[in-house]
């Protein structure tokens, strides 16, 4: 092709590879990676992509357990080549297929008919595809995925455009004159492939995923990147992040706030303020914020909270790190300082050692801000690095901005796991690959809606994905955005522009001079009381993860993963799984009541034990203090009584609830010290099943873990 001359790599992984011959020049090799998972590839196989930064091998073991799987075409179907722009990729769509992900899309939830541009920034453009994680990667409803192994800009057409070739109808002209809009548009018919469009490369590589149903193409997914995460479990408590300007005297007093008031909380976050230099970052404590940072870490272990800090990746020149790293980044400073290659073992070294210091002194985690791009000018400040950067590896800038988010969090995370220790961060762009790191996007975007949809969305790219908790307009929102918060995967009030907690007071600027609301005590009540609701799910949630982690199943997801066969569900992104038995339907306004879709069988209400028949919309009250929370009929729901916090000898008091007919079900519960990597390293857990034999409640322990977290007390049978 044009002179060029291709080499074909083929890696032949399992099973051998054959030729698929697409065109005579273009010869697609095709590879079986694992359990129904191709590599399609054509041309120069690209040096840096997700796949070879994925950072966990696949775990064959679990991905064997799941179907071959299927798909609605042939693999030759597919065709791929090269042309001088770079990869051209084409899938067949059939006329009823839908189609779902590109990682944490903002602003759309079924992505047929659209043209996507997964592409990291930290603000979305219309339904565009730019996102704080992009993922070259979809999957459709018939139950396969398509993922592009590229960090370039890459375009998707989803059913969007039709090629000159594939016009077989005669058309005729019949010399009627078009007049409305709708008229004119009628015209515009479906394409009936996606096609892709992948720049500055000579070769393309694709990852096909065979599988029963999405869910399972998603589970393929994690566990071609070694399985979900599973985070500590004081990581599923609840987090607060102070003002960036605090001092240390204020985190004590923080701290003191949420035992003195029984609130419980597991995580101090701190925000920019504790460096001595931010934007860019030192990693120095700031001796006048923090005159002695030791002490007040030592007094916030004691009283059983975990430490979090907030940072980014560019260095600062004041940075002890500045030189050590000055050799390792690329050539262009991001707010004055450097960007690290943690594409670079090296690098990764440099910086992991340098904030070991910090894990040692008692820091539990980091939020790592800032990774993603933006396109948004503050002054003339540098928000990001040009795509034409250059890096120490041979990264250019676009790959970088693709990748950063996932190496950076990989940098810390493995930190962590080096001292067999698990930690749980927050972080603001991801990519492929990361689903095995226990980290939670977030995002300074602030539509309710949207945070409800990137739920939906996070979950068909083995993301996690928070909302948080800052300001509201009134009393109503901002209970209903913190049980959002509550029911996500990182249960977050970031307070880091409000001086007090924002139930005593929801506005800014009065918050900000301390004038409280007058109901503020009635407020904190409400607060304690949907706090601890998520602390009495945290046995449930905590399970879901360790699914999550061995089968790669999502612990959030949309309705539609659960329910594949109701068409009612292709569009719905406002309700959403958590774990196997509940499902979430968030307050959309201010109403304290809204419609709610139930899919097929028998679900109760988590408040009141009322039932409501599936397959049906009912309208639905749900008051401030309680959990947009449904119970599928047949669930066996773990509830802890709430703690505090996560201690590392915490046991957690359970009450059983069975709901409906139980006969033939069972749930479980996974039982390991909570903190640490023995339950892979050393197979050190227990699985609880709980089941009903004969109307009596049953808990069956199996496994290797000899301390007891879980005691069940009680059993309520809800009829
Ligand atoms: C933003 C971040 C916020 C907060 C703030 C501090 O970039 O999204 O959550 O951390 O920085 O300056």
């Amino acid at each position: 092709m044009d002179g060029k001359v291709f080499r074909v790599l083929i890696i032949s992984f399992l099973f051998g590879s054959l030729y698929l011959g697409v065109k005579a020049q273009d010869r697609v090799s095709v590879d079986s990676v694992a359990n129904g998972i191709y590599r399609l590839s054509v041309g120069v196989p690209e040096q840096f992509t997700p796949y070879k930064f994925s950072p966990e091998k696949p775990n064959l073991a679990a991905l064997n357990g799941l179907s071959k799987g299927e798909l609605p075409f042939l693999l030759d179907e597919i065709t791929m080549e090269v042309t001088d722009r770079g990869g051209r990729v084409r899938v067949p769509l059939q006329d009823d297929e839908k189609l779902y992900g590109f990682g944490l899309q903002i602003g759309s939830f079924q992505q047929r008919g659209l043209k996507k541009k997964p592409v990291v920034n930290d603000h979305p453009m219309n339904t565009l595809g730019y996102t704080h994680a992009p993922q070259p990667f979809y999957v459709s409803s018939k139950g396969y995925g398509i993922l592009v192994n590229t960090l370039r800009y890459t375009t998707f057409y989803c059913g969007t455009h039709t090629e000159k070739q594939s016009q077989r109808k005669t058309i005729v002209a019949t010399g009627e004159v078009k007049a409305t809009t709708e008229e004119l548009y009628a015209n515009k018919k479906a394409g009936s492939y996606v096609y892709v469009d992948i720049p500055n490369c000579s070769g393309v590589e694709i990852f096909v995923f065979k599988a029963s149903s999405m869910k399972e193409v998603v589970q393929k997914y994690n566990l071609l990147a070694g399985g979900g995460c599973l985070p500590p479990m004081w990581g599923l408590g609840f987090k607060y992040r102070t003002k960036t300007d605090f001092t240390q005297d204020g985190v004590i007093r923080v701290q003191n706030y949420f035992r003195k008031k029984q609130i419980p909380c597991d995580v101090i976050g701190l925000e920019p303020g504790w460096h001595t230099a931010a934007y860019s970052c030192s990693y120095v404590w700031n001796k006048e914020r923090y005159p002695n940072h030791r002490a007040m870490l030592d007094t916030l272990r004691n009283n059983h909270y975990k430490v979090n800090l907030w940072e980014h990746a560019y260095v600062h020149p004041t940075s002890p790190l500045w030189k050590s790293l000055k050799d390792f980044s690329g050539d262009f400073l991001v707010w004055g300082g450097l960007v690290p290659d943690f594409s670079l073992p090296e690098t990764r070294l440099r910086f992991s050692n340098y904030h070991k210091q910090l894990m040692h002194e008692g820091v539990s985690g980091f939020k790592l801000d800032e990774c993603d791009n933006s396109d948004i000018s503050v002054g003339n400040a540098t928000w990001g690095f040009p795509e034409m950067s250059v890096f120490p590896s041979g990264m250019d800038g676009e790959q970088m901005h693709q990748a950063l988010g996932m190496l950076y969090l990989r940098t810390l995370n493995d930190m962590y796991k080096n001292e067999n220790l698990r930690t749980f961060q927050d972080y603001r762009s991801s990519g492929m690959f990361a689903s095995s790191i226990p980290a939670s996007l977030y995002s300074d975007i602030y539509g309710y809606h949207d945070y409800i949809e990137m739920i939906c969305n996070s979950a068909f790219g083995g993301l996690l994905w928070s909302p948080e908790v800052r300001q509201s307009g009134s009393k109503a929102e901002f209970f209903r955005r913190l049980q959002l918060v509550l029911l996500s995967a990182h249960a977050v009030v970031d307070s880091w522009f409000l001086q007090n907690p924002p139930w005593l007071q929801y506005d800014r600027d009065k918050n900000n001079a301390n004038i409280f609301l007058k109901d503020s005590l009635e407020m904190e009540n409400i607060t304690r009381t949907l706090v601890n609701h998520r602390m009495r799910l945290l046995p449930y949630l905590y399970n879901a993860f360790a699914h999550y982690r061995m089968e790669g199943i999502p612990p959030f997801r949309p309705l539609i993963m659960d329910f594949p066969n109701d068409n009612r569900l292709y569009d719905l992104s406002d309700q959403y799984m958590m774990g196997d038995n509940l499902m979430v339907a968030p307050l959309l306004d201010d109403s304290g009541k809204r419609t709610v879709y139930f899919p097929e069988g028998i679900w109760y209400n988590f408040n009141t034990h009322e039932r409501y028949e599936g397959g049906q919309e009912y309208e639905v009250a749900i008051n401030i203090d309680e959990m947009p929370l449904f119970v599928k009929e047949g669930t066996i729901l773990p509830l802890a009584d709430p703690l505090q916090y996560v201690a590392n000898n915490s046991v957690f008091d359970i009450t059983c609830y069975a709901f409906g007919n139980v006969d033939s079900s069972s749930s479980t519960l996974f039982e390991d010290d909570g903190i640490s990597y023995d339950f892979e390293r050393k197979k050190c857990y227990n699985w609880l099943t709980l089941k009903v034999k004969k109307g009596k409640g049953k808990c069956i322990r199996t496994g290797d873990y000899k301390s007891r977290r879980y005691n069940i007390v009680e059993w309520i049978f809800v009829k």
